[in-house]
């Protein structure tokens, strides 16, 4: 299985902090946003990891990760044209490089502790189908995917930031996929935001009744405003502190 991490976009909501710089190298305490998901994926036991990111930056990642040896990664870079394209568009550049084999796919402005190697493990025996991670929110969660289960854990519906959530838990930006993803990306239409939507390639799966949701516990995806940004240093630093990270 291979890793993919996503660090394109265009960051709006945090502006003027990213007019200049790259949302995923903005600090969350004591290290850039981006070393989470690095970090993430070593734990998990995955080797290989493909950033993708825009032209713009994709040289400050370069200087900044290099070939990913302090992180005990070897790592890959693409250039994600339409930094609009949506969160498929860029799984899809991972084609080639996923060898006809598995993808582990981290969202580079999610903050977490959860470990998932676990997971990655029982995953890689099968190799089929996909798994989303949820997170019990006692926020607002119109601004995520929300994700509705039953009572048994089985995934009733996905929706992508709906007007009125059918649950409290937020689809996070950590999926795993299946060799098919990205036939099945290729069968997505662009959405009326005119992005490629990991919700419609989850919902694929769902139809296909092979989608799997895993609940976790702390997550923040600090690339939503200012106030998950300072939620997410504040919660790291606390971590710090007290020895746990
Ligand atoms: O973080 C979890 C949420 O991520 C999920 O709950 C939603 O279902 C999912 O659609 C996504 O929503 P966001 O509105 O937070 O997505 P955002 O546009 O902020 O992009 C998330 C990450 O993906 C961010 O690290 C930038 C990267 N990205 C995004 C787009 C649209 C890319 O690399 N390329 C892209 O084209």
């Amino acid at each position: 299985m291979k890793g993919i991490i996503l660090a394109g976009g265009m960051a709006t909501r945090l502006r003027p902090l990213t007019l200049v710089t790259n949302k995923h190298l903005l600090p969350i305490y004591n290290k850039p946003m981006i070393f989470f998901a690095l970090e993430a994926m070593r734990k998990a036991g995955i080797r290989e990891v493909l950033l993708t990111s825009s032209a713009d930056h994709s040289g400050h990642f370069a200087n900044l990760l290099k070939g990913g040896e302090e992180f005990g990664l070897r790592l890959y870079f693409a250039i994600q044209e339409n930094p609009k394209g949506g969160i498929a568009e860029a799984i899809s550049l991972a084609e080639e490089f996923a060898g006809n084999g598995s993808v582990l796919v981290i969202l580079g402005d999610n903050i977490f502790s959860h470990d998932l190697k676990k997971t990655v493990e029982s995953f890689r025996k099968t190799e089929s189908g996909a798994v989303v991670f949820g997170v019990h929110r006692n926020t607002d969660s119109r601004q995520y995917g929300v994700i509705e289960i039953d009572t048994t854990g089985k995934v009733l519906s996905i929706e992508e930031k709906p007007e009125h959530p059918k649950s409290d838990i937020a689809q996070t930006g950590i999926y795993m996929y299946d060799r098919n993803v990205f036939s099945h990306i290729r069968t997505l239409k662009p959405s009326s935001r005119g992005e490629l939507e990991v919700t419609d390639l989850n919902n694929i799966y769902l139809k296909l009744g092979k989608l799997r949701c895993e609940i976790i516990d702390w997550w923040v995806d600090a690339g939503t405003s200012y106030d998950e940004l300072l939620a997410a240093n504040i919660h790291v630093s606390e971590l710090v502190h007290r020895g746990k990270l």
